[in-house]
């Protein structure tokens, strides 16, 4: 069994202290920390970009994954490489050709991730499932945090797992959108084991964010 990370979304967090906010985040124990990086084109949303993860990055040890909610994908992954990703997760709609898309971050020697929104079957990713680190399975329509989880993309996560076994092939299962302490249980026991959290992490009981992380990874 894996064990089950936790990846805090920043996208709910105060974005007037994005610094201070990451050491929190250090400090309460998260795995790694969500960076959601919308461009306004692909989702109808704008976050921030990589002058932002770049001066983040220089203040913190901590693994940064990478969600690029942008389209056309492939000329900025660079971009994000320098300025300090660590796993790069792209959507196979914003990219000619999720192929080399894939190729380019690995070349990059960085962790590859594929995000797949609610309707987008595994179908697209499961020929490529040996070149990649990590699935992103959606539980929500990408460009908002704070949204309704949809349980219905659980199957997918059953499924990517299924395969997983039956082909001995190893790569993270993350689920991102809606997760919190009462569905987190069901996230992990269908097969995910990282779990994107913004909404819940920061806002729930009183924004403590250490009990919140220990909260969601028990289970
Ligand atoms: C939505 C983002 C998610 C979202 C998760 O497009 O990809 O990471 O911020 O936030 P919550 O946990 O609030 O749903
Ligand atoms: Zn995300």
């Amino acid at each position: 069994m894996k064990k089950i990370q936790i990846s805090p979304s920043i996208l709910s967090a105060d974005f007037g202290q994005l610094g201070k906010e990451i050491k929190r985040l250090e400090d309460a124990g998260a795995d790694m920390i969500h960076v959601d990086v919308m461009d306004g084109h692909f989702v109808p949303n704008l976050t921030i970009g990589p002058p932002v993860i770049k001066a983040l990055k220089d203040k913190s040890s901590m693994i940064f994954d990478v969600h690029l909610m942008i389209s056309p994908v492939h000329k900025y992954i660079d971009a994000y490489s320098e300025a300090g990703a660590d796993i790069i997760t792209i959507h196979p709609e914003a990219t000619s050709s999720l192929i080399d898309s894939i190729n380019k971050i690995k070349k990059l020697k960085k962790k590859v991730g594929v995000s797949l929104n609610p309707e987008t079957k595994i179908d697209v990713i499961k020929d490529l499932l040996d070149r990649i680190d990590l699935v992103l399975i959606m539980s929500v329509n990408p460009g908002f945090g704070g949204q309704k989880f949809m349980p219905e993309v659980l199957d997918k996560i059953k499924e990517l797992k299924k395969i997983q076994e039956s082909k001995n092939i190893d790569f993270d299962i993350e689920i991102d959108g809606g997760i919190n302490f009462e569905n987190s249980k069901i996230a992990i026991n269908a097969g995910a084991n990282i779990l994107v959290s913004g909404t819940t992490i920061f806002k729930s009981n009183n924004g403590d964010i250490k009990k919140n992380i220990h909260l969601l990874k028990s289970h």
